[in-house]
């Protein structure tokens, strides 16, 4: 048995986990940093950069704790090394190669897309390649043909604001605080979805990239109206991302010869709205629908451990120079999309 020691810590949240290659996750634990950047609305990534600094270590001796095993015991050591805030990238990217040097277990450098797109596997032994994935998070949103490890072929992105971003910023909008996605899904539940008319943006269009700017500009008129409650306006703006989120995805599977399923992953695959709508998009496919279990969908470190694990199987291990990096697209070949500015 393998066992991957993951570290993560590209956004705001601090993670450590311990996984084998079979599947096992021995421990893992995440620490948010909600506090510290609620009263700003927002990740602050010098604030994100110290905080993780300060929790990183000890989360790490946590996990060894709780799975009762000893830095020696791992095979290698997986940290992210990008996309993301680059102060924090630095921070587990550093303390990963550290641990890798002070025990003489090889490091492997993650991309932190890759460790959504491949955390599926995780937890669906059965997902084979090639599979549709759509990656929703804060910073992306993406729909990607999944052929192998290190393999994907991006069908199409955002041309503005990833999924996340807009319920991040409509919740800040309608007062609802930080983080926002689970705090417009929970107001959503009270509203109705239909009372506020707002836009699809692309809803039809011949590639299946995503736009989100404009829905979030019409969320703020609608606010500032006075006309509708803040559930109805959330309910509505949902149902908007959903409606979004399933076309697009349609479009992507009628070009996607072969997939063996329609795959959701990243922080917005833990709403609930979003999950069921893609359940029956595959049904109507004919394609199981696989979404990891929600403490996978956000950030964590047992999702950098598993790509690590799937890496290790390969032999792909970096050396000591790896950079970390504040960009890192999965498919480098990605055609450049109008207006598209990826976020980190
Ligand atoms: O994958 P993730 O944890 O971090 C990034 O890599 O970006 O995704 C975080 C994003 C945030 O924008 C958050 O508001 C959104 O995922 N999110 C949700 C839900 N839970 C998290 N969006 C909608 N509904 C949710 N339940
Ligand atoms: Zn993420």
């Amino acid at each position: 048995m393998t066992i991957i020691l993951g570290l993560e810590s590209s956004c705001d949240e601090t993670a450590a986990a311990l996984v084998s290659d079979d599947r096992c996750v021995l421990a893992h634990r995440v620490a948010g940093q909600e506090a510290e950047h609620r009263p700003y609305g927002g990740v602050v990534p010098e604030i994100a950069a110290r905080a993780h600094a300060e929790a990183l270590t000890p989360l790490i001796e946590a996990v060894f704790r709780d799975a009762g095993l000893s830095l020696g015991q791992v095979d290698a050591i997986a940290a992210t090394a990008g996309p993301g805030l680059i102060g924090g990238v630095m921070v587990g990217l550093v303390t990963g190669k550290a641990l890798a040097h002070a025990v003489r277990k090889p490091l492997i450098a993650v991309n932190h897309l890759e460790g959504h797109a491949l955390s599926p596997r995780l937890t669906a032994p059965e997902l084979a390649f090639p599979y549709l994935l759509l990656l929703v998070s804060g910073g992306h949103c993406q729909l990607l043909r999944v052929e192998g490890v290190g393999r994907y072929r991006r069908l199409a992105t955002t041309i503005d604001d990833a999924a996340g971003e807009a319920f991040d910023k409509t919740a800040k909008l309608l007062g609802l605080g930080f983080p926002g996605g689970p705090a417009v899904e929970q107001a959503a539940l009270r509203g109705d979805p239909k009372a506020v008319p707002l836009p699809r943006p692309l809803k039809g269009s011949a590639e299946p990239h995503f736009s989100f700017a404009g829905l979030k500009s019409a969320v703020m008129r609608a606010q500032q109206s006075g006309h509708y409650s803040v559930e109805d306006i959330a309910a509505s703006f949902s149902a908007a991302v959903v409606d979004c989120l399933v076309d697009r995805t349609a479009r992507a599977l009628e070009s996607s010869e072969g997939v063996t399923a329609l795959v959701v992953a990243g922080g917005v695959a833990a709403n609930g709205a979003v999950r069921a709508a893609l359940q029956a998009l595959a049904e109507n496919n004919g394609i199981p629908f696989i979404a990891p279990p929600l403490w996978l969908c956000t950030d964590n470190a047992a999702m950098i451990g598993w790509a690590g694990a799937e890496r290790f199987a390969l032999g792909l291990v970096d050396g000591m120079d790896v950079p970390a990096r504040p960009r890192w697209p999965l498919d480098p070949e990605g055609e450049k999309v109008r207006g598209a500015g990826v976020k980190a």
